[in-house]
């Protein structure tokens, strides 16, 4: 049998219009997720990461729009195209398919409503038989790492990272095959965060779950992502296996970015980013790393580096190679 990945991304770019002007949130990006795949992509604000999750979802709503690219999904009649979708079976795709914990998703629980409620309200929508909903909640929560009795509680009864788990379970409400996480963590302490990373890894193993993290910061994914997606300004600058990307990176917009981490390393001085992103709404002549690179030359200006594969699946976008 051919092998086929459970989602691809085929050149897909996503725009804003805002105020007269067009934002080029995703430009041109391609990407596939392997069935049990831990796939990770880090970036800057603002570089187009939850844009790009959004898609795999076929959530862009105005004023953005999709300009042009496929989202193919393997699901059991063969491949489809998410964005060409139709509603009724988009709905089934969004829960039971891949399921998303987005980016505002801790403080988007109903306040008034007992965690049972909500959980069971999910999987009631999406079709799951009412005889089987109490037995599932509780399996959820316990998937997610809760005990049973918080179903009755209240978010506002819950610590951020409790709130944070339901969220996982409800995202696990109806047996997705993919899970993506939009900055997950990014609210809570390293030590709540570290539990909730952990706790997503085990469902990967015990559920076979794909999982996609989305995250600013690249080190939080080191040791949990098998594959690392670098973006900036709208693109994929550098992919590779984890491993190969922390020895070895490429893209001096990466290298600038692992510079950027603490270490507890005496004499390792922290190396911030300097300048700021390009404005996504001008034309992008050249490479968008090049007036913040150290090592642009003149190419870097006049011509978009393409990503291409260096070896290894190392990919990099960068006139250097
Ligand atoms: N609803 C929107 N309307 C207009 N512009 C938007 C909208 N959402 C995102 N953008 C713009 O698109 C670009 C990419 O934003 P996106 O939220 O995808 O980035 P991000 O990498 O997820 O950032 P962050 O790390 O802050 O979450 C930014 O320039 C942003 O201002
Ligand atoms: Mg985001």
């Amino acid at each position: 049998m051919m092998s086929f990945p459970l989602l691809e991304v085929k050149d897909i770019s996503v725009e804003y219009g805002v105020d007269g002007k067009t934002i080029k949130a995703v430009n041109h990006v391609n990407l596939e997720i392997n069935k049990g795949d831990v796939v990770a992509i880090v970036g800057e604000s603002g570089s187009g990461k939850s844009t790009l999750a959004m898609t795999f979802l076929n959530l862009i709503e105005k004023p953005g729009r999709i300009r042009n690219g496929k989202v193919n999904y393997r699901g059991a009649k063969g491949v489809v195209d998410v964005l060409r979708m139709r509603p009724v079976d988009l709905m089934r795709y969004r829960w039971k398919e891949v399921s998303m914990i987005f980016q505002s998703a801790m403080n988007s629980l109903n306040p008034v409503m007992r965690i049972e409620g909500q959980l069971r309200d999910v999987m009631i929508e999406h079709g799951t038989d009412e005889s089987l909903v109490d037995a599932k909640i509780d399996e959820k929560l316990k998937l997610a790492g809760l005990t049973t009795s918080i179903k009755k509680s209240y978010p506002h009864e819950l610590s951020g990272g409790m709130k944070q788990r339901v969220n996982i379970a409800l995202a696990l409400a109806c047996d997705p095959k993919l899970l993506i996480a939009d900055e997950a963590t990014t609210a809570l302490d390293v030590v709540v965060q570290r539990q909730i990373l952990t706790r997503l890894l085990k469902l990967k193993q015990d559920l076979s779950l794909s999982l996609v993290f989305i995250t600013h910061d690249i080190s939080l994914v080191a040791n949990i992502a098998e594959i690392i997606n670098v973006m900036y300004a709208g693109k994929i600058v550098e992919r590779a296996f984890a491993k190969q990307l922390f020895e070895n990176p490429l893209h001096p917009y990466t290298e600038a970015l692992l510079q950027s981490i603490p270490t507890l390393e005496k004499g390792t001085a922290i190396k911030g980013i300097k300048g700021t992103p390009p404005d996504l709404s001008k034309e992008i002549k050249g490479c968008p790393f090049a007036d913040r690179c150290p090592k642009m030359f003149d190419r870097c200006l006049a011509e978009p580096p393409e990503l291409k594969n260096v070896g290894d699946n190392h990919y990099v976008s960068c006139h250097l190679y």
